[in-house]
């Protein structure tokens, strides 16, 4: 017995020596790998060794790195990938001279790695270590200190760019790093996909397809890639470095848990960049370009001077002092692109036209003057007489420094807030002053409120009086300006000397198209303008006791118009620079939105630099003011609940498929859904943040508007926004609905589960009944319907936005007795938590401050 005992621990101990678990991080020139032997970096994080591609039957094998702590085998980096071995095993050995060999089974060397950078030391030999960050290492010591790397996989990427990877040039030691897709899942050789670095002008990234661009990230211009939303996640830091010895993007994570990299991917219908984050037990894609239609490379023409705006119908558009060469054909093809209005003189006579919120246009062959100001850069553009446009080269802290001259056509720009910078487009003189004569007429219409402030210092009705009064005089006055207007030439507002959201041509055309300003009326009347003074009548002056809430986006007050009609008047804040006339057209086109599940937006007032919108007003205020409060909540049985779960999935519906636009909220919650007086659900505040999204300062726009706990992880972490991440919103909201309880607040201490993980805990256990809130006494509710409401938002909630059902689904499974439904996988959670406290909490601080709970 003892024998036997002691030969099996024998055993044991000789197996754990032998086997994988103490696993050799490196090898020297003594050393290989062969077979299934591998390499396992120090902290476990990747493996290298041998493998043949998933799903290939051939018997080819292939060198190459993975991660060794995840159970999907993902390969991140493979040496020879042009050549595999065909006679397996394979072997990888380190020559005398410190290079890396593979040789196979006929002892033909099918691989080598370049010759190293430094030479061996004769005395230690070379080293081969498998780093924790996945880079692979020749030293020529053996130290494996920086100052020793003769070799590295990060100089050769394969189509993974790890954190700390650099993809870009390196002029000192001659090296291109470009990542290239697999070309297909089972064959690792090169795709027709590769992502790298365009020199020539500013630095700018692409993705090509063969030698086409598919993509650009737009030129570097000294503080971001002017096409690329910052990637916002805690612990992420995303970076850029141009200087005479290098110029690279990478990115680094600060904790090393989490394991995340970028990929291209020739497999997906056409390829891409994307982002995977590992969580929940597999890749979740956080982050992909080209994202939307405006992303494809020159999309609004193949001539220049076009522009795209994903947000607008049509999405191309000219730059100002340019018209559609084809207008007819305009809307359904831009690819014949724009010409000008007015042909350029050449030399003097040229004027300049600055347009911003732009992605700047492709400068890779444009010419860049370091050493240059702004004013010579002008002066040089002037004396050049193929130059279409300048801007400054580096916009680093604030300053310009430095010119950029497009000799060539302005290609692939697009609508894009975050970039604050100018680019002056050439045009004749006489356009520029027609565009300036345009702006300068918006500026007269504009006065100052002086009512407002007169109006608080008179008593009753001597106020009144003086506000009838008024108010008959301006609406004389007002009819008549606007008259004069109409007919003067140009209509926007000039508080920025363009705005890229709405073609500021085509929008003056429609308007002021001669004969048509009586016909105007008439449209006016889908909008009523009201009267600044019929606002402060109504709201008595915006009087303290009047105000009902307070929004991301400014104040709402309780206004009873002349007739009695009750409305709530939401004063928005002042930080729009939108021109009257967009805002118009915006407010407009969200009045023609009308659904039985949407609050009516009855009309809009403009004053100066005053913006507000009048809504009918709902009188039991908003769902969250029922759901979590204590008394309230027993008024809603679950046959109200039900109703009002379908109400405003009908309201989403309407909003995302079947309006005229594509509406994407992007703050659904609960205090955003209002309830009339037979408790209809009406959704409030759509519009205004599709309006406002597009139209803030950078220092908005790069936050993520929304409310923590309704944002889905690709929105909250990525700012990636869609119909789905409403969906994710919604599905969070039926939750709620059903239990009585806030996502946010709840959180299930004994067993560390948010409202999310215990909803999803009990629906595994089949359970999912509990979760109805205990408020809801009557027995006889259906609980069919109860659990497939819960199976429903579980859909929605899946962290995978292609996973969760769009809203006709959603409709259509909550309203169908006999839908069959699928099986809803893990919901999704920002897994960003516990990774960085320091910045989730700052980010968490800034989402507050921009999206204040609305009542
Ligand atoms: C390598 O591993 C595979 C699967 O685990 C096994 O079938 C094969 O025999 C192993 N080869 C060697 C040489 O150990
Ligand atoms: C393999 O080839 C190398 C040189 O090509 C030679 O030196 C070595 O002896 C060969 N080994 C075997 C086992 O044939
Ligand atoms: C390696 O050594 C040779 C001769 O000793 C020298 O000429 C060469 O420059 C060295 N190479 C590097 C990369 O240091
Ligand atoms: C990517 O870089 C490699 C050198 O690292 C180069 O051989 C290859 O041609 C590049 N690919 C493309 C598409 O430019
Ligand atoms: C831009 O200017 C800043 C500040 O002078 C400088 O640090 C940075 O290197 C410049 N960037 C480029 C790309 O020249
Ligand atoms: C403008 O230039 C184009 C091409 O150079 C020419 O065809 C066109 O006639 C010019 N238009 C005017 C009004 O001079």
């Amino acid at each position: 017995m003892r024998a036997k005992a002691l030969s099996l621990l024998l055993l044991l101990v000789a197996t754990t020596f032998f086997s994988d678990s103490i696993a050799i991080d490196s090898i020297d020139q003594t050393a290989s790998i062969t077979g299934n032997s591998t390499l396992v970096s120090a902290r476990g994080v990747f493996r290298l060794g041998f493998f043949s591609p998933a799903g290939s039957s051939d018997g080819r094998t292939y060198l190459g790195i993975w991660y060794a702590s995840i159970p999907v085998r993902t390969i991140v980096w493979v040496a020879n990938r042009q050549n595999p071995i065909l006679t397996s095993p394979g072997i990888l050995k380190l020559s005398p001279e410190g290079r890396l060999v593979i040789i196979d089974g006929q002892n033909t060397t099918v691989w080598s790695s370049a010759a190293p950078t430094r030479n061996i030391t004769t005395t230690h030999g070379a080293t081969a270590r498998l780093l924790d960050s996945g880079n692979f290492v020749v030293s020529s010591d053996g130290s494996g200190s920086p100052q020793s790397v003769a070799w590295q996989s990060f100089d050769y990427p394969t189509d993974t760019q790890l954190p700390g990877m650099k993809i870009g040039v390196d002029r000192k030691n001659r090296i291109t790093r470009n990542i290239t897709s697999w070309s297909s899942t089972t064959d690792p050789a090169m795709g027709s996909y590769t992502f790298k670095l365009v020199t020539g002008g500013l630095p700018e990234f692409f993705l090509f397809r063969g030698p086409t661009k598919i993509y650009a990230s737009g030129p570097w211009n000294g503080v971001m890639l002017t096409g690329v939303a910052e990637l916002k996640s805690p612990g992420y830091r995303f970076a850029v470095v141009s200087d005479p010895e290098e110029t690279y993007c990478t990115y680094y994570i600060s904790s090393p848990s989490v394991l995340t990299r970028f990929v291209v991917d020739g497999t997906a219908t056409a390829g891409q960049l994307q982002r995977y984050v590992w969580a929940h037990g597999e890749w979740n894609l956080f982050w992909y370009h080209p994202t939307d239609p405006c992303d494809s490379y020159g999309k609004c023409g193949p001539f220049g001077f076009g522009y795209c705006d994903a947000s607008q119908t049509p999405q191309c558009s000219c730059l100002p002092g340019f018209e559609p060469r084809e207008p007819e054909q305009w809307i359904r093809d831009a690819s014949s692109g724009c010409v000008r209005k007015t042909n350029l003189s050449c030399g003097a006579g040229d004027g300049f036209w600055p347009v911003n919120r732009m992605k700047l246009p492709d400068a890779t062959n444009a010419m860049v003057h370091a050493h240059m100001t702004l004013d010579e850069c002008r002066e040089a553009c002037l004396g050049n007489c193929n130059c279409r446009a300048y801007t400054a080269a580096n916009v680093s802290g604030g300053a310009s420094r430095g010119c950029v001259i497009w000799a060539v056509d302005l290609l692939d720009m697009r609508q894009f807030p975050a970039v604050v910078q100018d680019v002056y487009i050439r045009l004749a003189q006489s356009e520029v002053d027609a565009l300036n004569a345009a702006a300068d007429a918006a500026k007269r219409r504009r006065r100052r409120i002086v009512i407002a402030v007169v109006a608080s210092t008179i008593s009753g009705a001597l106020l009144l009086a003086v506000v009838v009064c008024f108010c008959f005089w301006r609406n004389r006055a007002r009819r008549k300006r606007q008259h004069q207007a109409e007919t003067a030439p140009g209509s926007q507002d000039n508080v920025l000397p363009f705005r890229a959201r709405k073609h500021p041509d085509l929008s003056s055309a429609q308007d002021q198209r001669p004969g048509e300003s009586k016909t105007r009326g008439q449209e006016d009347l889908d909008l009523p303008v009201f009267d600044l003074a019929v606002i402060l009548v109504a709201t008595d002056n915006f009087a303290p006791e009047s105000k009902i809430g307070e929004g991301g986006f400014g104040a709402v007050y309780l206004g009873r118009l002349e007739d009695g009609q009750e409305v709530a008047v939401k004063r928005l804040s002042k930080r729009s620079a939108q021109g009257v006339e967009e805002f118009k057209n915006e407010v407009k086109l969200i009045a023609k939105l009308q659904h039985r599940n949407l609050v009516r937006l009855l009309g809009c007032c403009i004053d100066d630099d005053e913006r507000m919108l009048v809504y009918e007003f709902m009188h039991n205020n908003s769902l969250d003011t029922f759901i979590f409060d204590e008394g309230k909540r027993k008024l809603l049985n679950w046959n109200k609940r039900f109703e009002i779960i379908l109400g405003i999935a009908r309201g989403l519906l309407y909003l995302h498929e079947d309006s005229r636009v594509r509406i994407i909220h992007r703050d659904m919650k609960a205090s955003n859904v209002l309830l009339d007086r037979n408790m209809i659900p009406k959704i409030s505040d759509f519009g205004i943040a599709r309006m406002f999204g597009g139209d803030q300062t950078t220092a908005y726009t790069l936050k993520v508007i929304g409310t923590y706990g309704y944002m889905s992880p690709e929105y909250a972490m990525d700012g990636l926004f869609s119909m789905k991440s409403d969906i994710y919103s919604f599905g969070v909201m039926v939750l709620e609905i059903v239990t009585g309880k806030k996502n946010r607040g709840f959180y299930d201490v004994d067993l560390d589960l948010s409202l999310l993980g215990y909803a999803w805990m009990l629906w595994k256990e089949g359970r999912s009944t509990e979760l109805l809130d205990e408020a809801i006494m009557d027995d006889s509710c259906d609980h069919n319907q109860v659990w497939r409401c819960i199976q429903v938002a579980l859909l929605c909630v899946e962290v995978q936005p292609r996973n969760r059902p769009l809203m006709s689904s959603v409709v259509t499974m909550l309203a169908g007795e006999n839908a069959t439904l699928a099986e809803p996988n893990e919901p999704g959670v920002n897994i960003g938590r516990g990774t960085s406290d320091a910045e989730w909490s700052q980010t968490q601080t800034e989402l507050t401050m921009t999206a204040t709970e609305t009542r």
